[in-house]
């Protein structure tokens, strides 16, 4: 895919890359936003520097948070823009705009060559507008200084939004590395995988995660569950799980899919034992005991170390692995050790593993291992579920319709089809 970023023309031009910088922040003692995790900065820059190197000007185009077009001084990208400028080894031009007169004339007087970055573009509402001639008016303000669009921000591919579809129908658009790495990454998750094939999912919410284990299913051999989001499974196999994360409604639906996996020839690996505590904070009384055993009042945080053992032989022999959720409250320290096993047994891994975006990627992070011990640690969150879900991700599809020259033509569709 990335000779599709080869062939566009952009030396001598103004290249709009679309960047996902949405980066965690943090006020420091002084009341000063700091940039708490980098990553999604650094996985921005080599399709910038590869822009630069074939002689384009780069224009940075991204948001931070949801200001819903109010403009929202802590979620200014400024602090962004130096942090871009340390890595890029470069200057970053800061524009404090988004759009209109100002935002022409700081274009029109960069020096060729050149990357600057525009101001969170969410400040302006019609980013975000559901009406399709409002994001359009946004992006065509763009399109009288750009001469190229590059979509890079793989956490925003999920989005109708202004600078990730709209833009891609008014200019020459390519994917970005970034983009076309995560999609492959994902097409070898999706379109036939290595076997063993195991599955990890942990996190608050099962009803977030339905659709990816309803897309899953066929294709894997193991689904390990951990996280808030076990106890909906541990109820409809009919233990009391206390005062843990529970959602009651959604057992009736557990219960069908757990038949369905069986009836595949899936196995379904629960806890058996599980990190309790009253409260979550970091000094509360815990104990460890077997999944039927947990005192009203008490909730699960954390697989057990049993289940942190069965869990870490379950991926040993897996050739192909992708996890997405962590297994407790991984923040606070007597939550971690189980997503710390996971993380560790992915690690050690010899088959190809994916590390979801968002808390996952954060988890691995904060508990200091290098993202190259992964196969392919995604920048995508929300992004990287809708994959695995199989849709259609609106920012991907946008610049495959201008490449095929019709509305209709050439939306992938990564559970079966064709993702470069
Ligand atoms: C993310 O953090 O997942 C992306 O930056 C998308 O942000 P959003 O969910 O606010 O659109």
């Amino acid at each position: 895919m990335s000779d599709r970023l080869d062939q566009l023309d952009v030396e001598g031009k103004v290249v709009i890359v679309r960047s996902d910088l949405n980066v965690p922040t943090a006020k420091d003692e002084t009341g000063r936003i700091v940039i708490t995790d980098d990553g999604r900065i650094r996985a921005s820059v080599p399709t910038i520097q590869s822009l630069l190197a074939r002689g384009a000007t780069v224009v940075v185009v991204a948001h931070l948070g949801r200001p819903r077009g109010e403009v929202v001084p802590d979620l200014s990208l400024s602090p962004v823009a130096a942090r871009l400028s340390e890595l890029l080894d470069a200057p970053v031009a800061f524009i404090p705009q988004v759009s209109g007169d100002e935002v022409d004339r700081a274009v029109r007087a960069l020096i060729p060559g050149q990357v600057a970055l525009l101001e969170n573009v969410r400040f302006d509402a019609r980013e975000t507008s559901p009406q399709a001639e409002e994001r359009g008016s946004l992006a065509s303000e763009w399109a009288r200084w750009g001469d190229a669009f590059v979509i890079d921000g793989f956490g925003v591919v999920h989005r109708e939004q202004a600078s990730v579809t709209d833009i891609a129908g008014l200019l020459p658009s390519a994917p970005g590395l970034l983009v076309a790495r995560e999609l492959a990454s994902f097409q070898r998750v999706l379109i036939d995988p290595e076997r063993p094939y195991a599955v990890v999912l942990g996190g608050a919410k099962v009803s977030d995660k339905l659709a990816v284990i309803g897309n899953l299913l066929e294709r894997i051999d193991r689904l390990l569950v951990g996280g808030g989001m076990a106890f909906t499974f541990l109820r409809a196999e009919g233990y009391a799980v206390g005062a843990s994360l529970l959602e009651e409604e959604m057992v009736p639906t557990i219960r069908e899919l757990m038949d369905d996996a069986r009836r595949r020839g899936v196995e379904i690996m629960l806890p058996v034992d599980v990190v309790i505590a009253r409260e979550v904070s970091a000094d509360t009384e815990v104990r460890v005991v077997d999944v039927g055993e947990i005192p009203d009042g008490w909730m699960g945080l954390d697989i057990g170390p049993e289940t942190a053992r069965r869990y870490t032989a379950a991926l040993a022999d897996a050739r192909t692995v992708v996890w997405n959720g962590p297994m407790g409250v991984y923040e606070v320290a007597q939550f971690s050790a189980g997503t710390r096993a996971v993380a560790d047994a992915l690690a050690r891994s010899s088959g190809f593993t994916i590390v979801g975006g968002g808390d996952s990627a954060a988890a691995i992070r904060s508990m200091g291992i290098e993202d190259s011990r992964f196969g392919h640690v995604s920048t995508g969150g929300g992004a990287s579920l809708e994959l695995l879900e199989g849709r259609t991700l609106p920012g991907i599809a946008a610049w495959l319709r201008v490449e095929a020259g019709s509305p209709a033509a050439g939306t992938p569709s990564p559970s079966t089809g064709d993702m470069t």
